[in-house]
This record gives structure tokens, C-alpha cells and sequence, in this order.
């Protein structure tokens, strides 16, 4: 039975928590498998706003079950006040699972993450300063602290020691800052045992077997293609493998088991952060975007750089994914310009490419080449099927599909969970 997995095309912020939603009652399990609470998703049910930053958005969907999975970081302070937020609205959170082998996001993490970045000065890399990087650093370097760590105090303590042996030197002697003792750290993971505990599990068995059993599984990225930091534009991403292929390493499920990998992209292009973005707008069209598309950070408020859609991206992500249906998103923002720039290709230093180039220094030198697309003035947000579209509208999904090379299977046409077309069903 069918394991979907579900990825961001561009830099994040595509919408995913929708499309997830959109998905909800037909999926049994909904799997966050990268990345930790540097996401943000936001999901609007009947008018309420739920803003999701390190749980599943199946949390969100009765009957679901939300696991987190070994590729994610977890920070166990947000864990639970994100649990007891949704708890005190009503929302059952009984049913979440997560990894024993998912390492977790420690306070000196944080502290590096924030730090680091300053004394980076201008080639920082704009981290969400969550402590995501410096845990999967630790991770990679083994020194890192699993979840299953928690349940071992003489284990957790040797662990800890071993690893503020090198921290509390950094945090000393190039970064000023105050020694964390063992004790205090040990203690405050101590703490959130007895209600860790039961939520607990053998995760890549778990879903192995729902697998096995029939039921189906939804694989959800964090983050997005282009901030994977293997075939993202690197070093401007996150510190996790955020494609397709990062839902098997950080489910433990087979890639022989995947069926779909659905990509959302918006009908324009967002980024937050630092880093190349050749659509990128720096004039009164990009501020409209912002506007209109409420382009500010779920989960840090920041405002995002807004652009045209950018084909060569499209592309990219449908290649390296493997994608199969695409949910094209915020198709609504787009209301009301005359025309519609999409950039086809780019030119770097007097050579038109139609493929990201192969080096950073040249996506650096990437210029976009446009082509205009008519607009329409219609309000979209009632519009539940293609044919209730403008004709603009229509061309528009329909010159995105085949810029992409994937069928576009559903399109947004406004914040609400109703307020979206399907074309082809996704489970
Ligand atoms: P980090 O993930 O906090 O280390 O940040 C690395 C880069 O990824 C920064 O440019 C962040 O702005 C970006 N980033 C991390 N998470 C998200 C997300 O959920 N949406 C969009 N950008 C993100
Ligand atoms: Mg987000």
C-alpha cells in the first residue's frame, strides 16, 4: 500500500501544511522526516490558524497517526509547549509517535546556532538560530543526544559530559560565553522523561509494518528542495536532506516502498534567509507579494524575499524528486497584475541556461530571462474545479505544468482548506 512523499520545490514555505491537510483523512500516518522547529506551517481550519513548528500537520487531522521520524531534530521544550498549546484548543494530541533514534536539539545548540551566525557577520547563513545545524553537526560528529538517551540517566550523563567537554571550551574561549554544567543539562532532559516515554517508538518498524498492513503513509518533508544541503544552493540551507530521497533515511522506509512524491510549489517564488535567488524582486512588484501573499515567516516573523516563478527551479525539483503530481499554490496572489512574468531560463554571463548550472558561482551570476504571461482580474477563491478559472488562470496552471514536466494535480486559490481545486486526486 502506498507511501506518498510530500516536498517543498523551492526554498520552503509552499504551502505544504495545506496540501498535508488536503491529504488528511485518506492517509493513516503522516511522517515529519527531516528538519526540526526551523519549519513553520501554517494550517487554517474553519477560520482557526494553527501554527505548526516541529509536529506533524496530521496532528491536526483526527484519526491520523503523527510521527516523528529519526531524520528529525527534536528540541523537547518546544515539543511539549507546542503539545500543550494544541491540547488547551481542544485538538487530541494522544496519538503522536516518535523516533527513539531522533537526536535531539540541546539548549548549547541553540546557543552555537546564534553565535556562530554572528560572528559570521555578512556570510551568515540567516538560520531560523533554532539550533537545528549544530544538532545535526553533532549528529554527523557523533556526539549528538537521542531521544532514547533520555531513558538512560547514567548514559544520557556520559554522553552530555562527553559532549560539553568541547562545547563549554567554545562557548568559553572563542564565543565569551558562560560553561554549562553537566548537571543542569542532564537534569532539564530528565525532566521530560515520564511524559516522553509513552510516545515513544521503533518508528521505521511501525511504518514498515503499516506499510506491510495495508495502510498508507505520508512522508513529509520540512524545508524544501533548494535549502536540502545536498541539492540545495549551498552552504545557504538547512543542515538536512529535504528531498524525496531524505523520506527513506529519515523514516527507515525502503525507497522500493514509495509510490508518489507529490512537490508543492507556490505560483510565484519565496525565499527567507541569505543566498542566491535570481527572480527575486527588489521594486514595488515584490512588495505587492509580500502583501497580498502575507510572505512573513511562521516561525520567525521575518519578512520573505518574493519573486516571479522560476521554471528552471520547477524543473530541477521535479527532477531531483522524482515528482509525480504537483500542488501549486497561492495561485490567488497572483489577481489583478495586467501580466505575469515567468522566468523560462537564465542567463549567466551571456549563455542562456535552461537547467541550473552545475556551480554556485554561476547560479550567483544567474539573470532571469522572462516571459509574460496574461493575467485575469477574477476573484479565484470560489473557483473548485480548472474550468471555473479565467482563461489566464487556466494558461497559467497549464504553462506550469509543462514547464515543471509533472501534471499539476492541485491548485490553491485562497488560505482556507476548501479554497483549492483538484484535478487529480492525490491518494
Ligand atoms: P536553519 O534551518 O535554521 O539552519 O536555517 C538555514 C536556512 O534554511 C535559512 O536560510 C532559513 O531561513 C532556511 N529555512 C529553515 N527552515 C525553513 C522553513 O521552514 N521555510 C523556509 N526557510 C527555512
Ligand atoms: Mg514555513
Amino acid at each position: 500500500m502506498p507511501a506518498i512523499v510530500l516536498v517543498g520545490a523551492q526554498w520552503g514555505d509552499e504551502g505544504k501544511g495545506k496540501a498535508t491537510d488536503l491529504l488528511g483523512d485518506r492517509v493513516d500516518f503522516v511522517v515529519k522526516f527531516n528538519g526540526g522547529n526551523n519549519a513553520g506551517h501554517t494550517v487554517v481550519i474553519e477560520g482557526e490558524r494553527y501554527a505548526l513548528h516541529l509536529l506533524p500537520s496530521g496532528i491536526l487531522t483526527p484519526g491520523v497517526v503523527p510521527v516523528i521520524g529519526n531524520g528529525v531534530v527534536v528540541d523537547l521544550e518546544v515539543l511539549f509547549d507546542e503539545l500543550t498549546q494544541l491540547a488547551a484548543r481542544g485538538i487530541d494530541v494522544s496519538r503522536l509517535v516518535v523516533s527513539a533514534n531522533a537526536h535531539l536539539v540541546l539548549s548549547y545548540n541553540r546557543t552555537l546556532d546564534r553565535v556562530a551566525e554572528r560572528f559570521l557577520g555578512s556570510r551568515k547563513i540567516g538560520t531560523t538560530g533554532r539550533g537545528i545545524g549544530p544538532a545535526y553537526a553533532d549528529k554527523m560528529n557523533r556526539v549528538g543526544i537521542r531521544v532514547q538517551d533520555v531513558f538512560d540517566a547514567s548514559i544520557l550523563r556520559q554522553k552530555v559530559e562527553g559532549a560539553l567537554d568541547l562545547k563549554n571550551q567554545l562557548l568559553v574561549k572563542v564565543y565569551n560565553r558562560r560553561a554549562l554544567s553537566v548537571d543542569a543539562v542532564v537534569d532539564e532532559l530528565l525532566a521530560y522523561a515520564d511524559r516522553l516515554r509513552p510516545m515513544v517508538a521503533d518508528t521505521s518498524r511501525l511504518l514498515t509494518d503499516a506499510l506491510d498492513a495495508g495502510r498508507t503513509v505520508l512522508l513529509e518533508g520540512g524545508q524544501a528542495t533548494l535549502l536540502d544541503v545536498d541539492h540545495g544552493t549551498y552552504p545557504f540551507v538547512t543542515s538536512s536532506n529535504a528531498t524525496a530521497g531524505g523520506a527513506c533515511t529519515g523514516a527507515g522506509i525502503p525507497p522500493t516502498r514509495i509510490d508518489r512524491v507529490i512537490a508543492v510549489t507556490k505560483a510565484y517564488t519565496t525565499r527567507v534567509g541569505e543566498g542566491p535567488f535570481p527572480t527575486e524582486l527588489h521594486d514595488a512588484a515584490g512588495q505587492r507579494l509580500r502583501e497580498v501573499g502575507g510572505e512573513f515567516g511562521t516561525t520567525t516573523g521575518r519578512p520573505r524575499r518574493c519573486g516571479w516563478f522560476d521554471a528552471p527551479i520547477a524543473r530541477y525539483a521535479t527532477r531531483v524528486n522524482g515528482v509525480t503530481d504537483i500542488v501549486l499554490t497561492k495561485l490567488d496572489v497572483l489577481t489583478g497584475l495586467e501580466q505575469i512574468p515567468v522566468c523560462v531560463a537564465y542567463d549567466i554571463e551571456g549563455v542562456r541556461h535552461h537547467e541550473l548550472p552545475m556551480t554556485q558561482t554561476e547560479f550567483h551570476h544567474a539573470r532571469p530571462i522572462y516571459e509574460q504571461l496574461p493575467g485575469w482580474t477574477e476573484d479565484l477563491t470560489a473557483a473548485r474545479s480548472l474550468a471555473d478559472l479565467p482563461r489566464a488562470a487556466r494558461d497559467y496552471v497549464a504553462a506550469v505544468e509543462r514547464m515543471s514536466g509533472a501534471r499539476v494535480s492541485a491548485v490553491g486559490v485562497g488560505a482556507g482548506r476548501a479554497e483549492t481545486i483538484v484535478v487529480h486526486d492525490l491518494v
